[in-house]
């Protein structure tokens, strides 16, 4: 049997195609997650950076490729050349020449860098400031504003055109209460668009500044290898005017807790308040009677009196209007009843690791929680 091979035509036409296929690709003008297109001062420093270290390396790139293609061609076996080339091994001009020349370029390369980095260390000196603690679990983002006295989860509100220092934690104790064995992991912050990325270490904190010109939603993502779900570890940072920031604050206020609505006289009991009783309560499978959904997630986004700085015991992200949230699962799918629905019967099915596991609930309590959940606006 001989075997099958492309004819040469067809190679070609495939190698055309995938080429096209990568230059056409760079036409996409809509660059969610690319740091190639900055949306704030602290990104575009950064591209201010990258840029001119590119067209560096680009240089170099030209000049070394063209000097090896130039030896490979000029210096190449023909016929009837017996002898071979003249050896410049041991040459000391050159390789004092080709030490001298990286170590020039590097040292002129540091010079904006350092400057760089120092820059953007610099905490903002604007008294309208908004500061955040981002405290990063496994897997998903706390949002903390200490200020404002709020926390959400996973969607990270901010400002336009206003400074935003965050203060980045890792969380880092086994949270009572629930089936995990939490081991202190690294996780990083990274909105490609806003600014670069920040390791999150566990006992320390770091911190960064990122401000937005345009409102406008920025993906962001867990850039650290952190277990299982590292790839599932996304979020957003929503950049909003001054007066919906406010309007945003007001209404994560708004949701201190009251106790469940009851049905009216002789009213039967809506999918919503079903489902609110049993977000606070429920009997199901394995688990107790009185076991809830309240043990893990809060629906009310005011942070305690007693909240300490990077310390956290959320096991699961604060859900207050969750019907709000353009994403569940932490960035990973859009907030449709159909994925909510998908996520309460497995979440372990949509996100490899998560803490939650399938509490086999019926359709109906499914139902329920899905009316109560969508309800929180
Ligand atoms: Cu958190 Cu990767």
């Amino acid at each position: 049997m001989t075997p099958r091979t492309t004819p040469r035509p067809v190679r070609r036409l495939l190698g055309l195609a995938a080429l096209l296929g990568l230059v056409l690709a760079s036409c996409r003008d809509e660059l969610p997650q690319s740091s190639l297109n900055p949306a704030g001062p602290q990104a575009r420093t950064i591209d201010g950076l990258f840029t001119p270290v590119f067209w560096i390396a680009a240089g170099v790139f030209v000049v070394v490729e063209g000097a090896i293609l130039f030896a490979a061609l000029r210096y190449r076996s023909r016929n009837g050349r017996v002898r071979n080339p003249v050896q410049v091994h041991g040459n000391t001009r050159l390789e004092i020449v080709w030490t001298v020349i990286p170590a020039v370029i590097l040292a002129i390369i540091a010079v904006p860098t350092v400057r760089t980095i120092f820059a953007l260390a610099e905490p903002p000196d604007d008294p309208d400031t908004v500061n955040i603690e981002v405290i990063a679990h496994q897997w998903w983002w706390e949002f903390r504003y200490p200020e404002l006295g709020i926390v959400t989860g996973n969607e990270m509100y901010m400002p336009v055109q206003r400074p935003v220092h965050l203060e980045l934690h890792s969380a880092e104790v086994a949270d009572s209460g629930a089936d995990r064995s939490a081991i202190p992991v690294i996780h990083s912050f990274w909105i490609p668009r806003l600014g670069g990325k920040q390791d999150m270490v566990p006992g320390r904190v770091a911190a960064m500044t990122l401000e937005a010109d345009e409102p406008g939603t920025y993906p962001g993502q867990c850039a650290e290898f952190c277990g299982l779900s590292h790839a599932n570890m996304r979020f957003r940072a929503i950049a909003v005017s001054d007066a919906d920031f406010d309007a945003w604050v007001q209404s994560m206020r708004d949701t201190a807790a009251g106790p469940p609505e009851e049905p009216a006289e002789g009213e039967p009991m809506t999918p919503e308040q079903e489902g609110e009783i049993l977000f606070g309560k429920f009997t199901t499978g394995d688990f107790p009677a009185g076991f809830s959904c309240f043990a893990c997630h809060a629906v009310d986004a005011n942070l305690g009196e007693d909240t300490k700085p990077g310390q956290t015991t959320a096991v699961g992200p604060n859900l207050a209007r969750f019907g709000e949230r353009q994403t569940l699962g932490a960035g990973i799918f859009e907030n449709t009843e159909e994925n909510l629905r998908r996520w309460l019967d497995d979440p372990r099915a949509m996100k490899p690791g998560a803490i939650m596991p399938d509490y086999g609930l019926s359709e109906q309590q499914i139902d329920a929680l899905v009316a109560y959940l969508m309800s929180l606006q």
